[in-house]
């Protein structure tokens, strides 16, 4: 059963962790002219409305993309992030709209790029082509995202990167995102793989396993790991940081999330557990 909707939790911390580094990754992508493909496993809506009555009811981006709104002369290291804010929200919008994952590649590719999204809950995979399907580089399925991965792999143009990013609703998932990253792997080495995870209340944290059991037994040439806490970890409830385990990333990515990083624990932090890191788990040779 598909329960999650995006729309609760759009802009929050997690959010800006994902979609920074994402803008990162794809401005990396676009030094060479060569094409290359973004897919996205788990779509989501693409563009949400922080004034809808779903995301008022949580806020959550209060927390999130509100605390650096304010300030884009603060981040120029993010600006491509920036601009798409800026383009989303021209004139009269003022801060309403904040960009999925679909829409951050959308807005930053180039011309001869290709995106291909893939979506499983029948009201958000209308929503989502409601928003991107008119633009022309744009290839939307409706099907399962891990099925997806494996069955499109190795795509044309073979440069290019996914971003695997589930909701988690159910345990099982965890272990269904390692066997299709391993296996997509095989089928295309080169690619880059970003896999977004929630960090979660002590009872519930399934990141460390999810690491460990993507590093083992592995061919991966490459594992780095950022993660962003903004509160101290609960015994049973919430969600207090997310991070991303990357395989094949850009050269120069380490380096830059380092030097962002422990700005935006500063920003976003809750508490005074907040905390940060950026690890290479499988370093290139
Ligand atoms: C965390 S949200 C995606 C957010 C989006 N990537 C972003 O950053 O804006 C997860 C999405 O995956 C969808 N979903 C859940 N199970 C799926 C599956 N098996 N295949 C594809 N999509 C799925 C949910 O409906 C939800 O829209």
């Amino acid at each position: 059963m598909l329960s999650y909707r995006h729309a609760f939790h759009a802009g929050n911390h997690a959010d800006v962790l994902k979609h920074a580094t994402l803008s990162l990754v794809l401005e990396s992508f676009k030094q060479k002219d060569k094409p290359f493909i973004y897919l996205d496993t788990h779509a989501g809506a693409g563009i949400y409305d922080l004034d809808s009555d779903w995301a008022r009811k949580t806020r959550e981006s209060n927390s999130g993309i509100q605390r650096l709104w304010h300030e884009p002369t603060k981040w120029p290291e993010l600006s491509a992030y920036f601009q798409i804010l800026q383009h989303l929200n021209t004139e009269q919008a003022g801060q309403q709209f904040y960009p999925g994952s679909p829409e951050v590649a959308r807005q930053l590719l180039r011309p001869q790029d290709q995106l291909l999204l893939m979506e499983l809950h029948p009201q958000e995979i209308e929503v989502l082509r409601g928003n991107l399907a008119k633009d022309n580089r744009v290839h939307i399925h409706h099907r399962d995202g891990l099925e997806g991965l494996t069955a499109l792999t190795p795509p044309t143009p073979r440069r290019g990167l996914a971003l695997i990013d589930p909701a988690y609703e159910r345990q099982e998932e965890y272990q269904q995102v390692v066997q299709a990253v391993k296996k997509a792997y095989t089928r295309w080495p080169t690619g880059c793989y970003l896999i977004w995870y929630p960090m979660l209340a002590k009872a519930r944290d399934r990141s460390l396993r999810l690491l460990h059991d993507l590093k083992e037994k592995s061919s991966f040439s490459s594992l780095l790991v950022a993660e962003l806490s903004v509160e101290t970890q609960h015994p049973d409830l919430g969600m207090h940081g997310s991070g991303l385990a990357m395989i094949n990333p850009p050269w120069q990515l380490a380096q830059q999330l380092q030097t962002l990083l422990p700005r935006l624990r500063q920003t976003l932090q809750l508490d005074s557990k907040a905390q940060w890191r950026v690890e290479w788990l499988i370093e290139a040779t």
